[in-house]
């Protein structure tokens, strides 16, 4: 399936989780077999011509993709998760969300000092989760040179702050 067919795949639901947000639901993507298998093929193929030598993905939506690129390329899986969840010592970082704050915690000892890891997720909207992800990565010793997403919502800018701070980006779908 091409990208193309992938997008009738998403389904948008308005003013979820708060009023006047378009909220781009994966979870009709994800069900479809063939759908599923596209979209994370599609990644898969980015990410390899980029050379990742490993994948990162934030909780939850990018575990779906990021895990399932990773196993594809044969490369690790880097979780970068919502606070509280690891029991080791963490690093972490506070963002904004389109629709509130967050804050994101990963295992540091989980990368190797200048590992060139890709950041998977399933959608970019202001950019703040990737862009906090990404400088999470850097901090631990990783290259972070490439973010890869199912969807783009380029009114919100955020591919071109990920572009500001130096990442390449791509996405199957605006
Ligand atoms: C969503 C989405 C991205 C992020 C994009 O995750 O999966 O990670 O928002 O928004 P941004 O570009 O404005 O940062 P969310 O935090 O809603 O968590 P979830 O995956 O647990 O649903
Ligand atoms: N995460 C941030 N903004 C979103 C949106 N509009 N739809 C789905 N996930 C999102």
């Amino acid at each position: 399936m091409s990208p193309d067919d992938l997008k009738h795949l998403v389904r948008s639901v308005p003013d979820f989780p708060a009023p006047g947000v378009l909220f781009r639901d994966i979870t009709t993507l994800i069900a479809h077999g063939d759908g599923l298998r596209a979209a994370v093929g599609h990644l898969a193929d980015r990410a390899r011509s980029r050379g990742a030598e490993s994948i990162a993905g934030m909780e939850a939506r990018g575990f779906i993709f990021g895990a399932a690129v990773a196993i594809e390329l044969g490369v690790g899986f880097v979780p970068v998760r919502k606070p509280g969840k690891l029991p080791v010592a963490t690093i972490g970082i506070d963002y904004d969300l389109e629709y509130g704050t967050d804050r994101l915690e990963i295992d540091p000892t989980a990368i190797r000092p200048g590992q060139r890891i890709a950041i998977v997720d399933d959608l970019i909207a202001t950019g703040g989760t990737a862009l906090a992800a990404a400088a999470l990565l850097r901090r631990a010793g990783a290259t972070v040179a490439d973010a890869l997403f199912v969807i783009d919502l380029p009114d919100l800018g955020g591919a071109e702050r990920l572009r500001a701070a130096g990442l390449a980006v791509d996405a199957l779908m605006a």
